[in-house]
């Protein structure tokens, strides 16, 4: 398969952890290599349900070795709960999860800013899953953070935390919340330490000694092209490049040594949090929810739903480079008698073909739809193209294309076995 990025073509939640999963039977290395505990990826795997925060899906199969990237902000204590979890659902986690020594921490006191912040924000908020991911990331932008090489050497690590716990606590007062524990923050992240130490490598010399025996590399994306740092709609956005670009960065395999990137977005669009969603549709969004659809894996909060914007995932092909696409839920759609698509943003007389980088020109946008007949028929019992109503597949073919590029994966629900290749 060779090494494949995958990344997010819309606002995240597109279904990447169910494609990350069928992918990974062809991978030898599944790598984390931005985010945090902010993302969710829920997997299925029979009746059993997986969802994933930190450890790549990739741990889900045998023989596959999983890497945490240095660009992956952790919470340790989060992190051992997580592995404590897939330990108790029989899943192996020995010898086959690696953590970067360079990937930065997130504590509790970046928890409470992120919340505090956004209280501030009041009606202009982010809508954050206040893991703390933005403030993390702000202190290894402002190196200030610590890593995970520190958090395994006690006595360094003891240092760095209580003059960050001093400095934070003072921030913490000034925004009128409670200060932290020196002791108990200590105590928490020492035994998170302990237990993560075995699985602390260098992941960038681990790495490349895959690439020499020639073994196929999955990079795993977390959240979606329109939450990137710099190429979405900023400020409402996470703190990290989820875009194709932060697979090189947030793992040291070089540019030149990728091969494929393989962009997932659904049949319509979801985002989670604020921030402008041209094509949104409060009548789509009640009929998903209806079915049980569109709640997020990590917050439990309900996704705001809108049609299938080809405007930005346009966009996501071309600052992405994505080669394949792959199509999720393509079921939640099988009732509906016309499907819109969103072709094109309107402001008064401007039409835009691009997404406007001006946020409030963004949140002004009229969208332009094109109207699709819908199929009428359940799809989820399909299992290769031509079981999916003619209908069906001329919308995806339609989708693919205005997106820019081919596509090579369909899939029609949660399970291992509901995915059609082309
Ligand atoms: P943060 O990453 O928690 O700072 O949140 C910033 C924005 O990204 C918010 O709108 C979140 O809802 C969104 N977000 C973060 N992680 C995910 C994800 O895994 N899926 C979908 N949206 C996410």
């Amino acid at each position: 398969m060779a090494n494949t990025i995958l990344v997010g073509a819309q606002w995240g939640d597109e279904g990447k952890g169910k494609i990350i999963d069928v992918l990974t039977e062809q991978a030898d290395v599944v790598v984390r290599t931005q985010g945090g505990n902010n993302a969710g990826h829920t997997v299925f795997i029979g009746k059993q349900k997986y969802v994933l925060h930190l450890v790549p899906s990739g741990i889900l199969r045998k023989r596959k070795s999983c890497v945490i990237g240095n660009g992956v902000v952790i919470d340790p204590v989060g992190l051992v709960e997580e592995i404590g979890g897939l330990l108790k659902l029989g899943v192996k986690v020995d010898g086959n999860l690696f953590i970067s020594e360079t990937a930065h921490l997130v504590f509790p006191y970046h928890r409470e800013l992120d919340a505090q912040r956004e209280i501030l924000k009041g009606k202009n908020r982010i809508g954050t899953t206040k893991r703390g991911i933005g403030p993390a990331y702000g202190d290894k932008a402002a190196r200030t953070g610590l890593r995970m090489i520190d958090l395994i050497d006690p006595a360094r690590f003891e240092t760095l935390l209580r003059q960050k716990i001093r400095e934070n606590n003072e921030i913490l007062k000034a925004f009128g919340a409670r200060p932290l524990s020196f002791k108990q923050v200590l105590a928490a992240y020492r035994a998170a330490g302990d237990r993560l130490k075995p699985f602390v490598a260098n992941t960038v010399v681990l790495l490349h000694g895959a690439m020499r025996q020639q073994k196929d590399i999955l990079f795993e994306g977390a959240q979606g092209t329109f939450l990137d740092i710099d190429h979405g709609t900023y400020p409402f956005v996470t703190s990290s490049n989820t875009t194709a670009g932060g697979a090189c960065t947030g793992s040291g395999v070089p540019p030149h040594r990728m091969d494929r990137v393989v962009g997932v977005m659904k049949a319509y669009t979801t985002r989670v949090g604020e921030g402008p969603l041209p094509s949104e549709s409060a009548d789509l969004a009640d009929m998903l929810h209806a079915m049980g659809r569109e709640f997020g894996a990590t917050t439990g909060r309900a996704r705001r739903c809108g049609w299938f914007d080809a405007v930005a995932t346009r966009q996501a092909t071309m600052v992405n480079g994505i080669d394949d696409l792959a199509v999720t839920n393509l079921d939640g759609l099988d009732t509906l008698e016309t499907i819109k698509v969103c072709v094109g943003y309107r402001v008064g007389t401007t039409r835009y073909d691009y997404v406007p980088n001006n946020i409030e020109a963004l949140s002004k946008c009229q969208p332009v739809y094109v109207e699709f007949p819908g199929w009428r028929t359940p799809t989820d019992r399909a299992r290769r193209w031509n079981e999916i109503p003619a209908r069906a597949r001329s919308y995806l073919r339609a989708i693919a294309e205005l997106t820019g590029a081919k596509l090579t994966i369909a899939s029609v629900g949660p399970a291992r076995e509901q995915t059609i290749f082309l």
